[in-house]
């Protein structure tokens, strides 16, 4: 069984959503519970971005303890310079550079040959090296760079010193076997890539953030990068609630495994939203509202009769205290019967099957039925006999 690592950027690349703009103090908050979580990296922010994000990493690189603080950099030796004086104090800290090597971003954004391109790499990461052991070295739209020129750059940023290699899929483009290849090739050309980690950063412009992140795991990437609840730049980012649940529900194929306390995730999810203001959808895979409720009547029964019929996650596994069994319409006789069981209810057979025909009339009126419906319901019904 593989360790895979997670490197958590909900701080950096997720406050990079639109709207979102998190205080000093909030950032607090979200680090100390990704410390809990049991995140391995948190990336605190972009030190050189602005006077309170440098003041926000260093908050954090002072506090949390059990996970490397990590600060963004360009590839530039003042941003270094600012992401040092963020991280100085921190018990493990790590510098994370990054440079576009794609022949759009080179053409249109640096105006930079591919020797420019390495040259910068390379004179980045040499003088991050000269304040921090663990050096990251992103190569940013890697997943849209030539693949011959990309082992070129990741072997000059290796013979550099760098610790941890990361291809991003910077605008969501790759798909999995694509994706999965970069890994391979890497791994089966850059000289000493067994002694770095090879990192994935995926975004989700076309809905393929998670599947392209778990393509480049079994493909050999021993670090995962993304957010809580996927927040970041446009379609935002990976999902790590998501990836994570899908290394442990299918060990079995990716005989793989992170260090997180998965039962912090719900709570995790919830902060995150709470304090960046981006509502979590009732659908969202693992921490959305309706991740573990039921509402068809078939499906209810199944529950009811053994809950691996139709859910492959426990709630309790991710913080979630119990599947919840949504009354309406589409609600069968057994799943009406589990309810007036929980609320405290006996009813024979008569009275449950003139309740059941109440029940229905309802749900025809209104789309909700809520536990308080459902004993006014029954207790209406009490006070006229
Ligand atoms: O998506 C991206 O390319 C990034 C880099 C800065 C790592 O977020
Ligand atoms: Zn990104």
């Amino acid at each position: 069984m593989r360790t895979i690592e997670i490197f958590d950027t909900t701080l950096r690349d997720g406050e990079q959503s639109p709207g979102v703009n998190l205080s000093t103090n909030e950032k607090m908050e979200i680090a100390l519970q990704l410390e809990r979580l049991g995140v391995n990296r948190i990336e605190a922010g972009f030190a050189a971005a602005s006077p309170g994000d440098l003041q926000s990493i260093c908050n954090i690189a002072k506090r949390v303890k059990n996970s490397t603080i990590v600060s963004l950099s360009r590839a530039r030796l003042q941003d270094i310079d600012k992401a040092w004086e963020a991280l100085r104090d921190a018990e493990s800290a790590c510098l994370h550079t990054f440079l576009a090597t794609s022949p759009i971003h080179r053409k249109y954004k640096l105006n930079m040959t591919k020797e420019q391109v390495i040259e910068n790499a390379v004179a980045a990461v040499k003088h991050a090296k000269k304040y921090f052991d663990l050096v990251e070295f992103s190569c940013e739209d890697g997943s849209r760079t030539e693949l011959p020129y990309l082992i070129e750059v990741v072997q000059a940023v290796v013979d550099a010193g760098a610790r941890i290699v990361n291809i991003p899929d910077t605008v969501g483009y790759t798909t999995p076997a694509e994706y999965g290849n970069i890994f391979t090739q890497l791994r089966n050309h850059v000289r000493g890539i067994e002694n770095v980690k090879l990192s994935c950063h995926c975004h989700d412009d076309l809905g393929m953030a998670v599947a392209n992140t778990l393509a480049a795991i079994e493909a050999g990437a021993t670090q995962v990068e993304g957010t809580i609840n996927g927040i970041g730049e446009r379609a935002g980012n990976a999902a790590l609630e998501e990836v994570a649940l899908a290394l442990d529900t299918r060990k079995d194929f990716y005989q793989a495994t992170t260090d997180l306390k998965l039962e912090e995730i719900a709570r995790t999810s919830k902060l995150v939203s709470r304090l960046t203001g981006m509502f979590v959808p009732g659908n969202k895979a693992v921490v959305g509202a309706n991740a573990f409720a039921h509402q068809s009547g078939i499906h209810q029964d199944g529950m009811l009769k053994e809950s691996s019929t139709y859910e492959i996650i426990r709630p309790e596994r991710v913080g979630v205290k119990a599947t919840r069994l949504v009354l309406g319409k589409l609600s069968g006789r057994a799943a009406f019967k589990d309810k007036l069981v929980e609320l405290g209810y006996q009813l024979g057979q008569e009275e449950l099957n003139e309740a059941f025909a109440r029940f229905k009339d309802l749900c025809d009126r209104k789309k909700d039925v809520s536990d308080e419906d459902i004993v006014a319901l029954i207790d209406s019904k009490l006070v006229d006999v």
